[in-house]
């Protein structure tokens, strides 16, 4: 399955990315890159570009980005190995049946051993639901008003009653227990040995943005407790970077996504029409979830449960979607209790209808608060407004503010100069959220000190594969060891050593990394931009900006984790030396 860098490469090299994308979507030549709508997101104006001379894609919109093998895995949902194999067969390259190698694949081995196991116990809960002991199963879901199609399409299965058939079989087929284990799909104890984790449950598997199976949910039939049990998270399954549905949605081309709480949601949905839905993985909806769900759409459709945790999880979701740029509406479902509930009583028109009506998320936290409030009595309407002004103040851009503001008003039936006035006085108090600011340095504050770190280092790395002359200044200062993450360092070592050797392809980097969510990260290192620098000592100051503040940024966390390790300390000393002379003096531009 796996084949040597040179091979890889020749295979790259071998393929145009310029032809390859032309033969998949309409782009143009402006400048020296070519340009076009994004496939991997809805836009009217193109922010997708595909670079000849990088050999690289990159849209500015949504973030996807990489070489011509990242482009066939996330355009036809395709493995590493399947877009190699895709593109060697294009090229007339012919790859040799098996080659294993190297330590470094070993942890990709396990992936794919896990991936493996998962696939084939989904095909064995599959098969089980249609066989004789799956009838109830099978009854059960079709009660629920799936249709075959839509089981189908979702691959539901069955695990049956007894307790330990699924490992026996996996075992069968030649894995080892440990691996089912690992896996999450059977538990050891000490008095019965290893037995399946999932009993006489109706299995949903749980796929990532390429299919793939990653874990599964079991739901009892009927009452039971508990009602979902969930695969524990492994290597393959981490819960708060991926969402049930996601895999369809993403492709769903419609300018929003619906998320709501429950994998029933999300098929019901799927079966009325709405590919566009989505839902988290039986655990709150994190940050991580959010970032993935940005390079897709702008705005977000919550359709959550009509209840009161429902509402509760919402204004969570509402944060945490602001803190990530994504626009939120609130989908109301009543008289229904879910989106399942919804469209098997009033269909899909009618829920149609619901997605329009989406209540602006502002408003909805508004109409939130009022219920707190009894406003017949001056001294609660006071303090309702009060609440308002607050909420208000978090608003950054004045024309956006002064907007809601009126509209506020307006439905409330409020004074507008007199809530402009608290609004402002609680400004004076604690501040209004400023506006992103966007120095010319490119380094903007608005930036978690994480963030901020590892953009100076992606700017870093981008403009040194740019211009790799300038990385003769850099290095007595800069070493790949100064980068934040495990991955930085790894495409910094590697960008350094081919700059070395005059041989700087950051396309060819991006093929050390096997898996999407990887190379879309190292594509990104090397497609970050500045805003527009115009003289050369802009352009001077800013990147003597960025390498001391990755250096000063690397030299703060060697000093953080110094404890007395005596190995730490020299280092941070030479550090400081560095530092300091890298302070004082100014790296030229060519
Ligand atoms: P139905 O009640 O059959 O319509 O399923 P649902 O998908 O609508 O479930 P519900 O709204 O009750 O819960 C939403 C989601 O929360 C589920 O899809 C699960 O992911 C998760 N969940 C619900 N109950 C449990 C539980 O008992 N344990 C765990 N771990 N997760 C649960
Ligand atoms: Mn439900």
């Amino acid at each position: 399955m796996y084949y040597s860098d040179h091979l890889i490469e020749e295979v790259r090299t071998k393929n145009d990315i310029v032809d390859v994308i032309g033969g998949y979507l309409r782009i143009a030549k402006k400048g020296s890159s070519y340009f076009g709508l994004c496939p991997f997101h809805n836009e009217k104006s193109p922010s997708f570009s595909v670079s000849l001379h990088r050999q690289m894609y990159y849209c500015f919109g949504c973030g996807a980005g990489g070489n011509v093998f990242t482009f066939i895995m996330e355009y036809e949902n395709f493995s590493f190995p399947e877009a190699v194999k895709l593109l060697a067969d294009k090229a007339g390259v012919t790859l040799p049946e098996v080659e294993y190698s190297e330590e470094v694949r070993k942890k990709e081995n396990k992936r794919m051993k896990l991936l493996e196991v998962n696939k084939e116990a989904a095909k064995y809960f599959y098969y089980q639901l249609r066989t004789e002991r799956g009838r109830n199963a099978h009854n059960y879901l079709l009660n629920r008003n799936l249709t075959e199609e839509t089981m189908q399409n979702f691959g539901l299965g069955y695990a049956n009653k007894n307790n330990d058939d699924l490992t026996l079989y996996l075992k069968n087929k030649g894995y080892d227990e440990n691996l089912v284990r690992e896996a999450g799909l059977a538990s050891f104890h000490e008095k019965h040995g290893t037995s399946d984790k999932f009993w006489n449950r109706v299995m949903f598997p749980i796929q990532d943005l390429n299919h793939r199976v990653i874990g599964f949910g079991g739901r009892v039939m009927g009452e039971g407790e508990p009602k979902y049990l969930n695969s524990p998270e492994t290597m393959v399954f981490d819960k708060s970077r991926n969402l049930y549905g996601l895999n369809f949605a993403r492709t769903s081309r419609k300018n929003h996504i619906i998320l709501c709480e429950g994998y029933l949601d999300v098929i019901a949905l799927n079966q009325a029409g709405f590919t566009q839905a989505a839902a988290s993985l039986g655990t709150a909806f994190t940050a991580g979830q959010a970032n993935l769900l940005r390079r897709y759409t702008e705005e977000v459709i919550l359709a959550y449960d009509s209840d009161a945790a429902g509402e509760k999880a919402i204004l969570r979701a509402i944060t945490i979607l602001k803190e990530c740029g994504l626009t939120g509406r609130v989908l109301n479902l009543a008289p229904y209790k879910d989106p399942d509930d919804f469209v098997n009583n009033l269909g899909s028109e009618e829920f149609e209808k619901r997605i329009n009506e989406a209540q602006n998320s502002f408003f909805y936290e508004i109409s939130v608060l009022e219920k707190g409030y009894s406003l017949n009595d001056p001294e609660q309407k006071t303090r309702f407004h009060r609440e308002i002004a607050k909420k208000l103040c978090t608003f950054s851009e004045e024309v956006e503010r002064d907007n809601y503001l009126e509209a506020v008003c307006e439905k409330y039936h409020i004074g507008f100069e007199n809530l402009r006035k608290l609004v402002l006085s609680y400004a004076s108090q604690t501040g209004l959220a400023k506006p992103v600011s966007r120095p010319k340095s490119g380094l903007t504050s608005k930036l978690s000190p994480d963030d901020h770190a590892k953009k100076a280092e992606r700017l870093l790395l981008t403009w040194l594969s740019e211009e790799p002359a300038l990385y003769g200044q850099v290095k007595k200062y800069l070493a790949a060891t100064d980068f934040s993450t495990e991955l930085y360092q790894k495409v910094a070592k590697r960008l350094f050593t081919d700059i070395e050797k005059g041989e700087a392809e950051p396309a060819a980097l991006i093929s050390l990394f096997t898996d999407e969510e990887e190379q879309r990260e190292v594509a990104s290192l090397f497609n970050t931009r500045l805003g527009s620098l115009e003289t050369k000592a802009e352009q001077e100051k800013a990147f003597n900006d960025i390498v001391r503040t990755v250096k000063k940024n690397s030299y703060a966390s060697i000093t953080a984790s110094l404890g007395s390790d005596v190995q730490a300390i020299t280092q941070a000393l030479e550090g400081r030396k560095l530092l300091d002379e890298l302070l004082k003096m100014n790296i030229k531009l060519p």
